[in-house]
């Protein structure tokens, strides 16, 4: 499969692969003795420039303590750094295997623990080397294996253990992922932290089923929506009145529980009942299912086909495209 390891025999911890063009000698050693991931290299590049210091003679003497103690505060942290570990927040795209970044499988092929969750490409993880310690995190809609504070508990610690640790999540980090949180944690843990993005469902799932969420002549104008949250409900957050009263494409990510109530306060709230809608289920699978209807039908027609999540539901005239683009897809390659 795509993330075959052949080859990849080192001990646990390193970093392995060609050295970069444009790497030193120095920052090649480190980086495969494994204590630098390249955030790391860029900072000690960083320090290095701030401590040659004095090219400018002339600088105000206040400006050059200033510096001194930026110096000594960036010494001590990296005082308290954890020697090698290291922890990646990796977008894995929409579901399919070969929807990973270059980047994000490379720092896969080098992690000894993968933390996982539901949605994330898990056939990668017939690819990683037999050492590799797997966890878990699972984050079905009710049913979580570990909390988010776990989760930030797990990369922290692991990374202190001077582990590399992939987080693997399904499209993007930053999209209703809680890949800030994890940043966060990180940064406070003073643990190295790259975040490597993702293709996001909002636009791909959508993409496999041959809809464009944008469309010269039709919308330039695309808003991604959580529906995880009744629109009816105190506690909602999204301001409906502005996503229904907007004239482009609506993208609702974990709104298959609430449909009913969406589609309902859309309407309500100004969306025509008419606007062609399509619910996308298992994305990019070979299990991929699509609905598609008029806005006022699509719960109906989602309750008739059983739809499950998870699922992307689209809103807009760019939903009528895909019957152009469908024809197109009949020549499979
Ligand atoms: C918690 S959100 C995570 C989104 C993710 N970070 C991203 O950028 O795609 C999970 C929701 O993403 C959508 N989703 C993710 N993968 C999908 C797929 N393969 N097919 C359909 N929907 C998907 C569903 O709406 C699901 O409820």
């Amino acid at each position: 499969m795509a993330a075959g390891h052949g080859g990849d025999d080192g001990h646990a911890g390193a970093l392995r692969g060609a050295a970069r063009p444009g790497g030193t000698a120095d920052q090649d050693r480190e980086r495969s003795r494994g204590q630098l991931p390249d955030r790391d290299q860029q900072w000690n590049r960083d320090q290095d420039r701030d401590q040659d210091g004095g090219q400018d003679r002339d600088q105000d003497r206040g400006q050059e303590r200033g510096q001194e103690r930026d110096v000594d505060r960036d010494r001590d942290a990296r005082a308290q750094r954890p020697v090698g570990g290291w922890v990646a927040l990796v977008g894995g795209g929409p579901g399919r295997p070969d929807l990973i970044t270059v980047r994000g499988l490379e720092l896969l092929r080098r992690a000894d623990v993968v933390v996982v969750d539901r949605l994330a490409p898990r056939a990668l993880l017939d690819g990683l080397r037999p050492e590799v310690e797997i966890v878990d995190a699972g984050k079905a809609p009710h049913g979580h294996n570990l909390t988010q504070e776990q989760i930030n508990q797990v990369i922290v610690e692991r990374a202190r253990r001077g582990l590399g640790v992939v987080r693997l999540k399904g499209g993007d980090p930053f999209v209703f992922g809680r890949g800030g949180e994890e940043a966060l944690a990180c940064a406070a843990a003073g643990v190295p932290c790259e975040v490597v993005p993702g293709v996001t469902s909002a636009t791909a799932v959508p993409a496999l089923a041959g809809i464009p969420v944008t469309h010269r002549g039709i919308t330039q104008d695309v808003t991604i929506v959580s529906g995880h949250v009744d629109p009816s409900h105190p506690g909602s957050t999204v301001d409906w009145d502005a996503v229904a009263t907007g004239p482009g494409t609506i993208i609702i990510l974990m709104g298959i529980g609430a449909l009913e109530q969406i589609t309902a306060e859309l309407i309500k709230r100004g969306r025509p009942a008419s606007t062609p809608a399509a619910v996308i289920r298992d994305g990019g699978s070979g299990d991929q299912q699509v609905v598609a209807g008029p806005l006022a039908d699509i719960p109906a027609l989602v309750a008739q086909a059983a739809i499950q999540p998870p699922a992307v539901i689209v809103i807009g005239d760019v939903v009528t495209v895909r019957n152009e683009i469908d024809t197109l897809r009949q020549k499979e390659f």
